[in-house]
């Protein structure tokens, strides 16, 4: 058994992984990444393509902004259409400045791996059965398998940082936390398709036939959500088909100069809501989605990734340099309180805007009254604008 020694090690090689280990090694602070997949696999997976302000000041200061400064789209508003009439939310006008960056995971990522290559940072792929050992103590460690060797990792501070399905939250005794989730009786088709965005800005769309969302990734990559039944597979779904029933969820003029072409990635995503508390247990700290999940309708998933790691980073700074715990001792209670209210605003775009099945007639009512309220009130839409951009840090 080969064994390293380190100051923090971090599982999982997704944005918040290696942003954490980007930012600390700026800093001085060693690290090392295992990431159960290959570098192409994660650059595979098409996911979040709206950054709030703060995500992208911390980008820039770790040194990965010049790529997404130069490449990625500075948005000003967002657009929801009601049953195809379009209300523009001006982000920008609503918040007294504030606006999001529309630059995808994919590229947020692969800016990352590139930057702790040219920093020789230690990013482990491959990395199989990874396993945390004696969390509550001085000295936790990690091992892994590669190459059919079994390698040790010893450190200060494991962070668990892979994902939802990952081995850290499993790895606290069942006791130790409490879990919510939320499961919402629908998904998301989304696809990619290499074609001229039909809007400057992002359409919310909330209609009859139920939810759909234009965004984009550049001028000539499109990315597109449908609402689906959960059992839906995405076998049933042609390209033709989902260009048709996008068409029908869209306003008419919208619709009528949407460009279609080949989809380059199809896929469906479940929507869930879900919180682990304490995201801390010893020296194990969960970040990301290992502690976190939200239905994509508000965009912040990513985003309360990245206020998990701007918490955490400051917390190990504060630890490293000056000797102090307490920002490591009041990490959870940080994270916790801006995850919750980034969980209540993804629920509330939900709730709003999708077609529950078998709602009852009331709870219809009341939603298209919430819609009918928030796109008519001044004061309804700052509180809309200025969740949207994101709470500050
Ligand atoms: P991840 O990106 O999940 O990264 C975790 C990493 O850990 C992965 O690379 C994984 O391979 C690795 N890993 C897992 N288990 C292990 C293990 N045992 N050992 C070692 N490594 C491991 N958010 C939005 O804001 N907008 C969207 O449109 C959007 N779409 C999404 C679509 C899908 C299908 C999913 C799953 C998520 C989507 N999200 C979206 C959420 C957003 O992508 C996540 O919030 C973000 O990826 C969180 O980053 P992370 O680094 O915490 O986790
Ligand atoms: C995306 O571009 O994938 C996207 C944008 C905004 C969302 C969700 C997904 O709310």
């Amino acid at each position: 058994m080969t064994t390293i020694k380190t100051k923090v090690g971090i599982i999982g090689g997704g944005p918040s992984g290696l942003l954490l280990s980007q930012l600390l090694d700026l800093k001085g602070i060693d690290s090392v990444v295992l990431e159960r997949k290959s570098r192409e696999y994660v650059l595979s997976r098409i996911r979040a393509g709206v950054l709030e302000q703060g995500f992208t000041d911390l980008m820039r200061e770790a040194g990965v902004g010049e790529r997404m400064d130069r490449e990625g789209e500075i948005h000003d508003g967002v657009v929801i259409s009601d049953n195809g009439v379009e209300h523009r939310i001006d982000l920008k006008g609503l918040t007294g400045g504030d606006t999001v960056m529309v630059y995808g995971q994919t590229e947020v990522t692969r800016d990352l791996y590139d930057a702790r290559e040219a920093r020789g940072g230690k990013v482990i792929h491959d990395a199989d059965n990874v396993q945390p050992h004696d969390l509550t103590t001085d000295a936790p460690y990690l091992t892994y398998e590669k190459d059919g060797e079994t390698h040790r990792v010893d450190c200060d501070f494991i962070v668990g940082a892979d994902g939802f399905h990952g081995v850290s939250r499993k790895s606290i005794p069942a006791d130790q936390i409490r879990e919510y989730e939320k499961v919402y009786p629908f998904g998301w088709l989304g696809i990619l398709s290499e074609t001229k965005p039909v809007n400057d800005e992002l359409i919310y769309a909330r209609s009859d036939r139920g939810f759909a969302l234009c965004s984009l990734r550049s001028q000539v990559l499109s990315r597109y959500y449908v609402q689906v039944p959960l059992d839906d597979k995405v076998e049933d779904w042609s390209d033709e088909r989902f260009w048709d029933e996008l068409k029908a969820r869209l306003p008419e003029d919208v619709a009528a100069r949407l460009e279609t072409g080949p989809s380059i990635e199809k896929s469906i995503a479940p929507l869930r809501s879900f919180v682990c508390e304490p995201m801390r247990y010893g020296n194990l700290f969960l970040a990301g989605d290992a502690a976190h999940i939200v239905p994509p309708t508000g965009a912040k998933g990513l985003n309360s990734a990245a206020s998990d790691i701007y918490y955490l980073y400051h917390a190990m700074i504060a630890y490293y340099d000056e000797g102090d715990a307490s920002g490591l001792d009041s990490y959870s209670e940080t994270a916790l309180r801006r995850v919750w209210k980034a969980q209540r605003f993804s629920w509330w775009m939900t709730s709003m805007l999708h077609q529950f099945p078998y709602h009852p007639e009331f709870e219809q009512k009341m939603q298209e009254t919430e819609l009918d309220y928030f796109l008519g009130s001044e004061a309804a839409r700052i509180t809309l604008a200025e969740n949207y951009v994101g709470l500050p840090f």
